[in-house]
């Protein structure tokens, strides 16, 4: 059926290109050696780092709260852009480790930031999340909602780990990440390539719901957990794919790439996709994991802050994004490094 409006309404218009402006990054203080975990799982620094590629990860301490870390990654990226607080008209956090599940921590982060009472809300897409943020604030700034939008990705997995568990103990870590997305003269993100497949809704996944937790007679802590030989075969084959359209579609070869920043799940994973897509070797690739650990949402801001702060990534460079994780859900684009 096809409404008749009874008026005309005035519809927003936006610039016409949006860009990343700044990226700014919190590491928690605590550094946790492989030694250090490896005893309540019965293995090994060699088999860990064998199989993940990780050497030690960040946990964050009691005061490094999802907002404290998230205002302190958020204050670089707003000074490495150049933009003022106050200039931000939204605020979109990713995290699935905010454990109130209202309000949005986001609304926390923009008041103690100075914004001016900038819209702020938070998006559960697991370690996808900081790309699906960055798809909606290119979308926002180009469809009029925001001029300039703050896009954080933080995570303190530690609270949902369980130390005992072989399958995850050793992997999750803790930290933040942040993007301001702002105008641009000219293009500086691509078209988004997204989804999901949520008949693997299972594979990784808070153990059970609040309330299956609080009817038991001994609540304990539903953990994180993954079955994570098919997450590993499923990210390093599909998400290949899903590398080359992002590519596709912002028309871009892999020739013409200078930089290729994956979620950093597992090394294994991030050589997989590279050979699968044929990267070239003049192609410099993101291996954050190594000291960081797997840091769900906030992995692509923290490795691609390092890149640029030890000259891997330049200020014009082309780089491609792909993130993917529980759900599960993924999403890539290329963007140009601020
Ligand atoms: O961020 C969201 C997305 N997450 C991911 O992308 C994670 C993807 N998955 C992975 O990174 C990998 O599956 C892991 C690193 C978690 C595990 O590596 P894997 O090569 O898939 O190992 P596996 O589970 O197939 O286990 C291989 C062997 C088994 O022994 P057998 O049956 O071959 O004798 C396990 O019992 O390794 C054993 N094993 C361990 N040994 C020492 C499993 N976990 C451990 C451990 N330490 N922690």
């Amino acid at each position: 059926m096809t409404t008749t409006p009874t008026s005309t309404l005035n519809t927003a218009t936006g610039a016409t290109h949006a860009a990343i402006l700044g990226i700014g990054a919190y590491r928690p203080s605590r550094v946790i050696p492989n030694s250090e975990v490896v005893e309540a799982i019965d293995s090994s620094d060699e088999w860990i780092q064998q199989r993940s590629g990780i050497k030690q990860r960040r946990w964050a301490t009691a005061e490094e709260t999802v907002q404290v870390m998230s205002v302190a990654a958020a204050r670089s990226a707003l000074e490495h852009a150049g933009v003022d607080a106050r200039q931000i008209d939204a605020v979109v956090v990713a995290t699935v480790t905010h454990m109130l599940q209202t309000p949005a921590v986001a609304t926390a982060i923009a008041h103690e930031l100075g914004t001016d009472q900038a819209a702020a809300f938070d998006i559960s897409a697991a370690c996808a999340g900081f790309c699906h943020g960055v798809a909606l604030a290119s979308d926002m700034v180009r469809g009029g909602s925001a001029g300039h939008v703050l896009v954080i990705g933080v995570e303190r997995l530690s609270d949902l780990t369980d130390v005992g568990d072989r399958g995850t103990a050793f992997i999750f870590a803790d930290g933040a990440g942040a993007a301001v997305v702002g105008p641009s003269d000219a293009p500086g993100i691509g078209p988004v390539v997204w989804g999901s497949d949520g008949e693997q809704f299972d594979l990784i996944r808070q153990r059970e719901d609040w309330r299956d937790v609080l009817a038991s007679d001994q609540p304990v802590m539903p953990h994180l957990v993954m079955q994570g030989n098919p997450v590993f075969r499923w990210a390093s084959y599909a998400m290949a794919k899903i590398g080359q359209q992002a590519l596709d579609r912002a028309g871009i070869t892999v020739d013409e790439l200078d930089c290729f920043v994956p979620h950093q799940a597992n090394m294994r994973i991030i050589d997989a996709m590279a050979r699968a897509m044929k990267l070239p070797d003049t192609v410099r690739i993101a291996r954050d994991i190594a000291e960081q650990g797997n840091t769900s949402a906030a992995s692509i801001p923290l490795a691609l802050d390092r890149m640029i702060a030890e000259g891997d990534a330049r200020s014009g460079d082309t780089a491609l994004l792909i993130a993917f994780g529980a759900g599960l859900a993924y999403a890539a684009q290329v963007v140009t490094v601020p």
